[in-house]
């Protein structure tokens, strides 16, 4: 079998399980390369391990200097009659025999994050394989759907405004079009459902199960990604129904910074960069920012990618610091080179520019499409496409 592309609308429907092995090799070798972490958590758990920034920050903390043994924690689909199965059950695959090999412990659980039945496996593989507690708790969840633990019925997450409707232009990865969309005022219900969804809620509640079992070793911190951007960027993101959501995860760090400060340990949100991933390529209206966004930063030499942003993080801001840099709301801001003056600048103008017509040559499209792809394992050096991959050898890579 050969395996291509399959893009429908902002959506894989293929992965490339080799493409992702190279994609988290290519990830590993940057940390290697870069400035190492020091005095960094040596057992850690990683809530949304599979892609993104909870990947990045997985490889970031074992290979990029801290060496750490990791328990990772993904909801991801295996090779099955429907398909060859989804580029996290590939990289959870890869990254534990790349960590493997280097001596590292690493656990991949299967499952949803939200069940009581996924937080008892954590706590025993804590248990089992990290030696009964950890240092470091990586909440990096992103997903529409959350079952309400008291009741069962779901939540469902929307991305809308608050206010107003908006119309503005979305990237079509299928159709390589700008297309025009109309985002529509979210109801009361449902700004209280992305709240529930992707606000702090069950971040805290991880935090209490975890205390409750003494999985937290003393000075045990735990951190989460948030989003925030420019002004102009506002009335989709910030001040939408996701921004709305943000706000919440920020208010909770605070409460749970107090619960970890009782063991001498800390929570901390880190505002990270605009990047493509799985969950973010969603968001409607965004799409002319994030493209201005790439060419701007490429050309000022500040670009980053996931892995760049937590190796940074990790390396320059959490660890091996007499003071985490916090802005005057507490926040980590690994947006600042995003959010700097001269790069905002540029980027309004750039986006004034950007017609429908014009946008895959004065904007980062191809870069923006190049990324896109990766995630799913395509496009990558030294991997051979034209290589029969055989159905039945994916079926026995266990995660
Ligand atoms: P992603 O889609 O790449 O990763 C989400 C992870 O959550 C995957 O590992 C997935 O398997 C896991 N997951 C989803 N539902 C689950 C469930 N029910 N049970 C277990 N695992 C589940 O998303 P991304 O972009 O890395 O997002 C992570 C965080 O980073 C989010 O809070 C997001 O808001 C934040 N962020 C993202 C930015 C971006 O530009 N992509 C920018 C700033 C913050
Ligand atoms: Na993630």
């Amino acid at each position: 079998m050969i395996i291509e592309p399959v893009i429908q609308g902002v959506i894989a429907r293929s992965a490339h399980p080799y493409g992702c092995r190279q994609a988290v090799r290519e990830q590993i070798e940057y940390v290697r390369s870069a400035p190492p972490i020091q005095a960094g958590p040596k057992r850690v758990l990683i809530l949304g391990a599979s892609s993104g920034f909870g990947l990045a920050s997985r490889i970031a903390l074992t290979f990029g200097g801290a060496e750490a043994d990791t328990v990772g924690v993904s909801f991801e689909r295996g090779p099955s009659e429907k398909g060859v199965g989804s580029a996290g059950w590939y990289n959870n695959i890869f990254f534990r025999q790349e960590a493997e090999q280097a001596g590292r412990v690493a656990t991949n659980i299967i499952g949803d994050a939200f069940s009581p039945e996924v937080r008892d496996q954590v706590i025993k593989a804590i248990r089992t394989d990290l030696g009964g507690q950890v240092d470091l708790v990586v909440y990096s969840l992103a997903t529409g759907v959350r079952p309400d633990p008291t009741t069962g019925e779901l939540w469902r997450s929307v991305i809308k405004t608050v206010g107003e409707p908006l119309t503005g232009q979305t990237v079509n990865l299928e159709t390589g079009q700008l297309d025009t969309v109309t985002v529509d005022a979210a109801t009361p219900a449902e700004i209280e459902a992305t709240v529930k969804v992707m606000g702090g809620d069950d971040w805290a509640a991880w935090i209490d199960t975890l205390l409750q079992a003494g999985v937290l070793a003393p000075g045990c911190r735990t951190v989460a990604y948030s989003y925030i951007g420019p002004a102009i960027t506002y009335p989709i993101y910030h001040q939408g129904t996701l921004g709305r959501a943000k706000v919440h995860l920020h208010a909770t760090a605070a409460d749970i910074n107090r619960r970890l400060n009782a063991i001498g340990g800390g929570a901390d949100v880190a505002v990270c960069k605009a990047l493509v991933t799985k969950a973010s390529v969603f968001i409607p209206a965004l799409g002319p920012y994030i493209l201005a966004l790439f060419k701007v930063m490429k050309e000022s030499g500040t670009h980053e990618g996931c892995i760049e942003q937590m190796q940074r993080l990790f390396q320059s801001r959490l660890y091996g610091q007499q003071h985490i840099g916090r802005d005057e709301q507490g926040l980590i801001r690994m947006d600042d080179w995003e959010m700097a003056e001269d790069v905002q600048l540029a980027v309004t103008e750039l986006i004034a520019m950007i017609t429908p017509e014009n946008f895959q040559s004065v904007s980062d499209y191809a870069g923006y499409r190049e990324d896109f792809l990766k995630l799913n394992g395509f496009g990558l050096q030294d991997v051979d496409y034209h290589q029969e991959i055989d159905f039945q050898e994916l079926k026995v890579l266990e995660p």
